[in-house]
């Protein structure tokens, strides 16, 4: 009798341990269902004439207002990581982990990509899925073309095996990024129909004269080339360099075959420019969270307007 009272106090522990598991898991299934690669996004938007905003993060607040405005508005997001905003932020995992915790905390309903913006090596896109990430861009196109497709393919290897997507840059973007300058160099059909069909890659991002920071000048965009990869190749093509274009390129742009458009400069600048503006204002604050906090208007009201502008021909 006192042993079988003890087996059934034993099951009754089992079935609550079962029970606690699987609520656990059902949790982190949860959180993992809402970070998702952007193959999905991404063909929607291909077929739907739009494009998805790709907006680089630097911190806790950027990722934070980012998301609540996207949530605001229903619409899917990218939220891109380069190597040294990682860094900064203390790596790759403490970002994907935020993220995913603000996905949670937020309660956040819609699609959010974690995406690395120019992953420079093999190892460091392994390192970012490892952390997390539900995306890559590997961006070997330092290298001649035939290493490119090499390093690249090696990514989508280990990427695709783990549902994670891949984006590949071919010719060179230049411009200014994480303080690295690069001169820009056009990318060919042909070099963008090989990187695609040796890779299989989910999107490609070829340089079509778009520069990442402030441009010199004007921006020259080469839309019949955009246009000819958009007949030839069937993953989206992604536009870098978003920053300092004009509506009227990027509607332009979009009608020609962009689905994806990356934007980090202009958030930056529209931010440090309220929050300059507070601060000559308030010289008496210290609180970093109202200091931090006093940009969050400026970030969401842009986020607004440039989801707005990517959607002008949604079909
Ligand atoms: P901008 O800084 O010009 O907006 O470019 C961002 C970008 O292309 C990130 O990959």
């Amino acid at each position: 009798m006192h042993f079988e009272s003890k087996e059934r106090y034993r099951d009754g522990n089992f079935v609550s341990f079962l029970l606690t598991k699987y609520f656990a898991f059902a949790m982190i299934k949860m959180v993992i269902k809402m970070i998702v690669n952007m193959v999905e996004m991404l063909n929607a938007a291909k077929k739907g004439s739009y494009a998805i905003p790709h907006f680089n993060i630097n911190n806790l607040e950027w990722a934070k207002y980012i998301l609540e405005e996207m949530e605001t508005l229903k619409r899917p997001v990218i939220l891109g990581v380069s190597e040294g905003a990682a860094k900064y932020m203390g790596g790759f995992l403490v970002v994907a982990q935020m993220v995913k915790a603000l996905v949670t905390s937020l309660h956040l309903t819609i699609p959010v990509c974690l995406h690395v913006d120019h992953g420079s090596s093999y190892a460091v896109c392994k390192e970012a899925i490892d952390a997390g990430f539900s995306s890559v861009m590997i961006d070997a196109s330092r290298h001649p073309l035939d290493e490119n497709i090499a390093i690249t393919k090696e990514v989508v290897q280990y990427a695709h095996a783990k549902g994670v997507s891949v984006e590949a840059e071919v010719g060179h973007i230049g411009g200014k990024e994480d303080n690295v300058n690069g001169a820009c160099l056009n990318a060919t059909l042909e070099d963008a129909t090989s990187l695609y069909q040796a890779t299989g890659i989910d999107a490609i991002a070829p340089a079509l004269g778009s520069v990442h920071g402030l441009y010199q000048g004007e921006p020259n965009l080469d839309f019949s080339l955009m246009e000819q990869m958009k007949e030839a190749l069937p993953i989206p093509l992604v536009l870098h360099g978003g920053t300092g274009i004009d509506d009227e390129k990027i509607t332009k742009a979009i009608t020609c075959g962009i689905s994806k458009i990356n934007i980090n400069t202009e958030l930056q600048i529209v931010w440090s420019q309220q929050v300059r503006a507070f601060l000559e204002k308030n010289l008496e604050v210290y609180d970093p969270r109202k200091i931090i906090g006093s940009g969050e208007e400026a970030i969401k009201n842009r986020v607004r307007e440039i989801v707005t502008l990517y959607e002008k021909n949604r079909k």
